[in-house]
C-alpha cells in the first residue's frame, strides 16, 4: 500500500468571539485539571464538583480517567474486542500504561478540555496524569492559546498514598503488590511507577484530611474570586 501525500491543512475560524460565548453562558469556562495517585479522590471531587455547578446554572463536563479509557482512549484489547479493529490498528491505537501511553491519554485528554475550555464549559478532568512535563504540556496549549489564554486551574490532590492504598477501591494496589512480591512489578503509579507532584498548583486538596463538601466549596470560592463564575 502507498503512502498517500499529506495535505496542507491549515486553519478555518468561525465568526463567534471567545467573549458572545462567555457573555452567552455567563461563565468564562475553562479547565479544572486534577491530578493525583489512584484512589486518591480525584473523581468524586470532580464529580462533586460538576453538581454543584450544574446546581449553579453552570455548564461543567467531567472527563474520567476509567471512563475514556472505555472510549477515546480504549486499550488495544476493547478496541479489538468491541470495535472490531484490526491486530494491528488496536495495537497502534490503543493505550495502556506504559509511559509513552500516559503521555498519549494526557496529550489528548488536553487537547478535549481544551476544545471544552474554548467553547466557554468547564472542563473537569480526573487523571492520574503523573508526569509533570505532560500536565505542563496541558497548561501550554490553553495558556498559550493563539487565540488568548484560556483558564488552566491545576488540582493538586495530594491524599497520602497510605490512605490511597488503605481505600483501595478497585482492589488494585493488593494486585500490584502481589505482583511486585512475586518479582514481575505492575508498573502502578506510586508504587513501582512514578508519580511527579505538581510544583505550583493552583489548588491542593487532600482528602484525608477534608471532606469533599469542603473541596467543592473551595474551588467554587477560586472560581468566584477569580470572575469565572457569578
Ligand atoms: S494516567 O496515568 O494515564 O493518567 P488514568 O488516570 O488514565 O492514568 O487511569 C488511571 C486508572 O487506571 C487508575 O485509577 C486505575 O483504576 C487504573 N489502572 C490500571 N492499571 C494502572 C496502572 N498500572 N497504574 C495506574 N493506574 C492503573
Amino acid at each position: 500500500m502507498s503512502e498517500s501525500q499529506p495535505l496542507r491543512i491549515v486553519h478555518h475560524e468561525g465568526t463567534v468571539t471567545r467573549d458572545e460565548r462567555r457573555s452567552a453562558l455567563r461563565q468564562t469556562g475553562g479547565t479544572l485539571w486534577f491530578t493525583g495517585l489512584s484512589g486518591s479522590g480525584k473523581s468524586t471531587l470532580a464529580a462533586a464538583l460538576e453538581q454543584a455547578l450544574v446546581r449553579l446554572g453552570h455548564a461543567a463536563y467531567r472527563l474520567d480517567g476509567d471512563n475514556i479509557r472505555f472510549g477515546l482512549n480504549a486499550g488495544s484489547k476493547i478496541l479489538a474486542e468491541t470495535r472490531g479493529y484490526s491486530e494491528e490498528s488496536a495495537r497502534r491505537f490503543g493505550l495502556g500504561f506504559a509511559a509513552i501511553d500516559r503521555e498519549e491519554n494526557v496529550r489528548r485528554i488536553g487537547e478535549v478540555a481544551k476544545l471544552f475550555a474554548d467553547a466557554g464549559v468547564f472542563a473537569l478532568t480526573s487523571f492520574i496524569s503523573p508526569y509533570r512535563k505532560d500536565r505542563d504540556a496541558a497548561r501550554k496549549i490553553h495558556t498559550g492559546n493563539a487565540s488568548g489564554a484560556l483558564p488552566f486551574i491545576e488540582v493538586f490532590v495530594n491524599t497520602p498514598i497510605e490512605t490511597c492504598e488503605q481505600r483501595d477501591p478497585k482492589g488494585l494496589y493488593k494486585q500490584a503488590r502481589a505482583a511486585i512480591a512475586s518479582g514481575k512489578g505492575m508498573g502502578f503509579t506510586g508504587l513501582d511507577d512514578p508519580y511527579e507532584p505538581p510544583t505550583a498548583p493552583e489548588l491542593t486538596f487532600d482528602a484525608s484530611t477534608r471532606s469533599v463538601e469542603d473541596g467543592v466549596a473551595m474551588i467554587l470560592g477560586y472560581l468566584r474570586a477569580k470572575g469565572m463564575i457569578g
